[in-house]
Parts: C-alpha cells; sequence; structure tokens
C-alpha cells in the first residue's frame, strides 16, 4: 500500500516537474545578450570573435528566447561558429557593421560567421557584413588550381531548421555572401547581398541539400550566381528577386558527383534581371551520372539587357579542354516558362541545349516576348534534344 501510494507521489512529482519545465521554456520572457556584456569593443580594429563567441555561447543556455544584440558600431570578426542545439529559440540581431578581416590567411576554416545544429533561429537587426572581399579576391585561384583553399563564405547555415533570416545586407563577401546546407523551412526576405560584377565566386545565395526554403523581397548584385541551387534543394520558392549585375539564378552544376543528385521543385516568380550573364539557367555537366532536375515553373519574369535570358545547358564545361561527345545523363523535365518579357543582349535569346541520351521532357514555354537589344539580325532560339511545346506569343520563335 505505502509503496503504491509512493509510486503516485513520484508519478504525480514527474507531471508536476514536466509541466514547470513546459511552462519555463514557453512562459521565460525575452533575455538580450548584448556583446558589449562580453566585452565586444566597436573600434572597427580590435577582434571581437571571443566576445561574440562567449555571448552566443551563454544565450544558448538560456531556456526562453535568446536575443544575442549587436548594437550600432563597427566590430571586427574573425571566423565564429554560432553552434546548437539551444535550451531555447536563438535570434542574432545585427545593429552594426560586422567586418571580416582583410588577410584570408587569417581564417581557420572556409567560413567566417557560420550557425548550427538550430531549430527557430532568426537573423535580422538592419546592420550589415562586411566581408572586406576587394584584397582577397586576388588571392582566389580556384578557376585554375584544383587544390585551391577556397576563401570564407559570409554566412554559412549547416542543419537548421524553421528559421528566419531578414533585413541584413552583406557586401563584398570573399567568397558567397550566404550558404545554405541542410537547411528545413527557412524564409529568407529582405535582404540585399552586394559585390562588384567581376568579383570571382561571389555567390548570393547558394542551396544544397535543403527544402523548403523561401526568398522573397531581396536585391543581388553580386559577381557570380545570385541564387544557386545544386542538389537536395527542394521545394525552393523565389520571388520578388532583384538581380543583377551577376550570373543569374542557377540550378546545377549537375552531375558531377559519385552520387545521384536531384533537384525538385522550384518556382520563382515576379523577378527582374537587369545586366546578368544569365536569367534562368539550368546547367548540368557532361559526361555525367544519371541524375534528375525538374518540376520548374519559372513565371512573370523581366529581363533587361541579359547575354542568356533562357538557358538549359547540359554540355556544362566551365573549363576546357571539352568534348562535345560526351553526354549528361541528368534528365531535366517539367520546366515551365511563363511570361518572360524584356530585353536580350545576345541574339539567341533562347538556348536549350538538352542531352541526346536524355532529352529534356515536357518544356513549355509560354508567352516569350524578348527583343534583341542589337542590330547585327533578329532574336533567335537554339534547341537540341527538346520535347515539350510552345504556347502563346513567341518571341524568338519557339523551338520547342
Ligand atoms: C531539422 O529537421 C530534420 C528533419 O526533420 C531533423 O532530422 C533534424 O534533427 C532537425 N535539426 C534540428 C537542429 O532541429
Ligand atoms: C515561411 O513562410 C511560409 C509562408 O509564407 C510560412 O508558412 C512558414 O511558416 C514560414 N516559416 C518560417 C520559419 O517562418
Ligand atoms: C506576382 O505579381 C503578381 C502581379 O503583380 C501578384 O498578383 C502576385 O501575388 C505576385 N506573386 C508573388 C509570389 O509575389
Ligand atoms: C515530370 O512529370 C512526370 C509526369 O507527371 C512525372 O512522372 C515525373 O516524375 C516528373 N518529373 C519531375 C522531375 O518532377
Ligand atoms: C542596350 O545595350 C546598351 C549597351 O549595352 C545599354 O546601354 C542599354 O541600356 C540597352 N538597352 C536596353 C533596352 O536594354
Amino acid at each position: 500500500m505505502a509503496s503504491k501510494s509512493a509510486f503516485i507521489t513520484v508519478c504525480l512529482f514527474i507531471v508536476f516537474m514536466l509541466v514547470c519545465f513546459t511552462d519555463a521554456r514557453r512562459g521565460a520572457p525575452r533575455k538580450i545578450f548584448n556583446v558589449m556584456d562580453y566585452d565586444a569593443v566597436a573600434d572597427g580594429k580590435s577582434d571581437n570573435s571571443e566576445a561574440f563567441q562567449k555571448a552566443w555561447n551563454v544565450a544558448c543556455q538560456y531556456y526562453g528566447r535568446s536575443v544575442v544584440l549587436i548594437p550600432w558600431g563597427t566590430y571586427t570578426l574573425n571566423t565564429v561558429l554560432f553552434k546548437g542545439p539551444c535550451k531555447g529559440a536563438m535570434a542574432f540581431l545585427v545593429k552594426g557593421v560586422l567586418k571580416a578581416p582583410t588577410d584570408p590567411a587569417l581564417f581557420s576554416t572556409n567560413t567566417w560567421i557560420g550557425f548550427r545544429y538550430l531549430d527557430g533561429l532568426v537573423v535580422k537587426g538592419g546592420g550589415s557584413l562586411d566581408g572586406q572581399g576587394v584584397s582577397a579576391w586576388p588571392y582566389n585561384d580556384c578557376f585554375t588550381n584544383p587544390e585551391c583553399k577556397p576563401l570564407p563564405v559570409s554566412m554559412r547555415f549547416d542543419f537548421i531548421n524553421n528559421s528566419r533570416i531578414h533585413h541584413l545586407k552583406s557586401v563584398n563577401s570573399k567568397n558567397a555572401h550566404i550558404n545554405l546546407f541542410a537547411c528545413n523551412n527557412m524564409n529568407i526576405s529582405h535582404i540585399r547581398l552586394t559585390a562588384p560584377g567581376n568579383s570571382p565566386n561571389t555567390d548570393g545565395i547558394h542551396i544544397g541539400a535543403s527544402s523548403d526554403i523561401k526568398i522573397s523581397r531581396t536585391l543581388i548584385s553580386t559577381g557570380d550566381d545570385c541564387i544557386s541551387m545544386v542538389s537536395g534543394s527542394q521545394n525552393i520558392d523565389i520571388s520578388d528577386v532583384q538581380c543583377g549585375p551577376g550570373h543569374g539564378i542557377s540550378v546545377g552544376s549537375l552531375g558531377r558527383s559519385h552520387e545521384k543528385e536531384f533537384v525538385k521543385g522550384l518556382t520563382i516568380r515576379n523577378c527582374t534581371f537587369s545586366g546578368t550573364q544569365n536569367g534562368l539557367r539550368i546547367k548540368t555537366w557532361a559526361p555525367s551520372l544519371a541524375s534528375s532536375a525538374g518540376d520548374f515553373t519559372f513565371e512573370n519574369i523581366v529581363m533587361r539587357n541579359v547575354f542568356n535570358p533562357i538557358i538549359i545547358d547540359q554540355q556544362y564545361c566551365p573549363v576546357p579542354p571539352c568534348t562535345n561527345q560526351a553526354q549528361s545523363q541528368v534528365q531535366i523535365s517539367n520546366v515551365t516558362f511563363r511570361n518572360i518579357w524584356g530585353t536580350s543582349s545576345s541574339r539567341v535569346a533562347v538556348t536549350m541545349k538538352c542531352s541526346e541520351m536524355v532529352p529534356c521532357r515536357n518544356i513549355k514555354l509560354m508567352n516569350i516576348n524578348l527583343a534583341y537589344n542589337g542590330s547585327d539580325g533578329p532574336i533567335t532560339s537554339s534547341c537540341f534534344n527538346v520535347n515539350g511545346g510552345s504556347y502563346g506569343k513567341q518571341l524568338p520563335s519557339g523551338c520547342v
């Protein structure tokens, strides 16, 4: 009898503790962890890596909602890694300017600011990240040296779920501005990523192995792809993005690794490309392993003086020598281009170089109205190995 009531008491106690614990998590107030309280110095010179790391680590142990605050001012910062899991939801509130050291040799990893293993992260604040790439870009020899040490990416998000990044600026990243790997359900909006049009490898947002990613109301002017999506990108929704200069929005390159790759489910709507090398691009290596890319919708897109407004390139080979005999085995299917208008800076505004081995399937061109900004002939399209159809207005005349 005694042991039974003791048992019930223990059970009640456990239930009580669980209720308390849950309430503490949910009801705990928001707490601000100001980096200034962890010895940060906003003089634009001192290294604040340790101060920021300490502020994050303490905030991460707090059960409520933590805000790591970087107030107005300029903070120099070397590599930092903000790791979870944390006890409560984390926000990284950047009001000031974060400045990377100029010398790439000072970075121990290929990341400047990294976030890892977090659920419910928010990064915002209206502040900016200055990657100080100008002096580092000359060290980028990745075009000619396969063993090159990549320059650090400004912000890396690895294994991050249910998170938001908004109201943030990034300038002159040494490598990509933002890299997402293994992230699920992330919304990115109202950000501004800029670097000169001739800066090497400065992708705006690079996405791999991630799903349910929304990017909206964003401006990207950079030297490489505004947004690039590689294998494992799934359900990506891009709208209201102004891209240019840069290489446009790209799927790929796919088919280079030893595993089957895929990109599935992508919509790009209401975007403008200005003076970019490409607009909407899908590229796969040749030769390449069997892989797939598809279920894409591109609509309401304005092109302003874009060199390749629409391009599918299954012979992608940026570094010669390239053999035209090699075939890509990446199956591209179910891609719709609808309401695409504006100007092309090259005569061939629509290029579809699909694989002879696995021709593109179900490609639709609907209401395409592009004008050539040049005088050496009419605007044209060029298609190889494409199945699908053209509907509505077609300028250049459809070749699908
Ligand atoms: C993120 O979600 C994935 C898939 O649901 C899960 O396996 C992973 O543990 C989650 N990661 C974090 C940090 O919550
Ligand atoms: C992202 O936006 C979608 C739709 O606007 C919403 O359903 C989702 O909950 C948002 N995710 C986050 C992490 O805020
Ligand atoms: C795109 O623009 C159209 C027309 O302005 C608008 O109705 C639609 O809601 C927009 N869609 C997105 C996803 O922004
Ligand atoms: C394309 O559509 C076909 C037929 O509906 C489907 O079987 C195939 O899986 C789709 N491909 C992709 C990549 O979504
Ligand atoms: C045509 O090209 C010229 C030279 O590149 C450029 O200045 C001009 O803005 C372009 N016009 C349009 C309508 O894109």
